[in-house]
């Protein structure tokens, strides 16, 4: 397929080459990038220009939820750009007003008022305010295993070392220990987690605390599945201070793990929560943030104060319409929770058969791998924020059999697009399977 008839179709090498040459690409050293070159994509399936298969192990960044190319959303897609491709914020379009009206139905409790991004961080760039506008507080607290975004107050929040190379940053962020403290320390219990952060909220001053913001199920930073108590004691920590909670849906929404957004799992009602990726399922960008009835009455009569050309676009808007529509109708939140279980049981097989596998964690269709060189210590195959010979051919390996998923220092990632059946899960799991004799062979007792 070419961009354009009268330009010849680039090839694979080329294409990377081109990209290399003139694009910057993220979170890398350049000459260090080895992109794969993509051309296609259809289901939970993507293509090479010269038709080399790849397993979408990863739902690209845990975003194409519903599945590549399908033609329902590609035609609401074409049907918007036809009518109205375009409409400044200030103005009201059809698909806005529906979207409004569709997320509240499919939100938690009493979320019904939505303000529209281009993507996580900003979605969370907009909470933050909302909560200080609100509250009249300026500190946010935040875990250290999160991610919230690149931009200048989102990576700020975020926890994990991609947040180092940008400090200082924006003041008033607090960080605070998660439940979870990796493969060899384990975890806590949810009452001691939350008892220590009941005591940071003491020391920090609960009257100087806008908001809590936390992943309810943690995404890159390890698949975190809170023990149960711990979201609930977080609701009441928040209640009992005047504390604004923000649940960070971004990678856990939409059905990733298995429910429409993870707090269900608990039921919980934060009062802002923040949404991108899933909701468009990528196939256009688009975030959003959506708060409670008492915050959205605030600004009844006061200003908010934010903005952006491209809030509420109306292309962004018709996507996430029909993608929600074609979660309903292909019933995928309820084939993320089957295929959840064949997920399970597969990586408990894992677990048995591979002595480099120390942990194994899912939810729904949100899942990881973390691998270690000791079964007795827990050593990880990969130090935190590092890699290792081993994670590397791992990786290679991965790639050469055609599956595509994130391995990130000692774990990979086990997270398909929503659509996925059991036989194509088998064919992933197998070549996982094979792949993990890589890492058996690093493993010393
Ligand atoms: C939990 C979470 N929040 C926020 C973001 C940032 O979203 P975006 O990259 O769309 O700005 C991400 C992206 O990976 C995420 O996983």
């Amino acid at each position: 397929m070419t961009i354009a008839t009268s330009v010849p179709a680039m090839n694979g090498q080329e294409i990377v080459d081109l990209a290399k040459k003139h694009t910057l690409f993220e979170w890398s050293a350049q000459s260090k990038v080895d992109p794969i070159p993509v051309a296609r994509a259809k289901g939970i399936y993507f293509w090479t220009p010269e038709g080399k298969r790849f397993i979408d192990f990863n739902s690209q960044l845990m975003s194409v939820n519903i599945g590549h190319g399908d033609e329902r959303v590609i035609q609401a897609i074409v049907e918007q750009a036809q009518t109205l491709a375009y409409a400044n914020p200030f103005m009201a379009t059809e698909v806005r007003a529906r979207l409004g009206e569709k997320l509240a139905e499919i939100t938690p409790g009493d979320i019904d008022t939505f303000f529209f991004t281009n993507g996580g961080a900003e979605a969370n760039e907009n909470a933050i305010k909302l909560a200080r506008f609100y509250t009249g507080r300026h500190k946010i607290l935040a875990r250290y295993r999160s991610y919230h975004g690149a931009t200048a107050g989102a990576i700020a929040l975020t926890g994990d070392p991609r947040r180092w190379a940008v400090e200082p940053g924006m003041p008033g962020v607090v960080h605070v220990l998660d439940p979870y403290h990796g493969i060899e320390r384990g975890w806590e219990s949810a009452d001691s987690s939350l008892a220590l952060l009941e005591e940071t909220v003491q020391l920090e001053g609960p009257n100087t605390i806008a908001a809590f913001i936390l992943e309810p199920v943690t995404g890159t930073n390890g698949i975190l599945i809170p023990p149960d108590g711990y979201l609930e004691g977080v609701r009441e920590l928040c209640d009992k201070y005047g504390i604004l909670m923000i649940a960070d849906e971004v990678m856990s929404g939409f059905g990733r793990a298995g429910k429409w957004f993870a707090v269900n799992h608990w039921n919980i009602i934060p009062d802002l929560m923040t949404m991108a990726k899933g909701l468009t399922a990528s196939y256009i960008p688009l975030g959003a943030v959506g708060m409670r009835q008492q915050i959205a009455h605030h600004f009844y009569n006061k200003v908010f104060y934010g903005g952006l050309t491209y809030n509420s676009h109306p292309m962004g808007c018709a996507t996430a319409l029909a993608t929600i529509r074609v979660y309903e109708e292909d019933r995928l939140i309820d084939n993320a929770r089957k295929m959840g279980v064949i997920l399970k049981n597969l990586g408990a097989e894992l677990q048995k058969k591979h002595r480099s596998v120390g942990a194994v964690r899912s939810i729904g269709l949100f899942g990881i791998v973390e691998l270690v060189r000791s079964q007795k210590t827990r050593e990880p195959l990969a130090l935190f924020n590092g890699t290792s010979d081993e994670m590397g051919a791992l990786g290679k390996f991965f790639r050469e059999n055609g599956l595509y998923t994130f391995v990130r220092w000692n774990s990979f990632f086990t997270n398909p697009p929503l659509c996925i059946n059991e036989e194509q899960m088998r064919e992933a799991f197998s070549i996982i399977d094979r792949g993990l004799e890589i890492t058996d062979g690093a493993v010393k007792d």
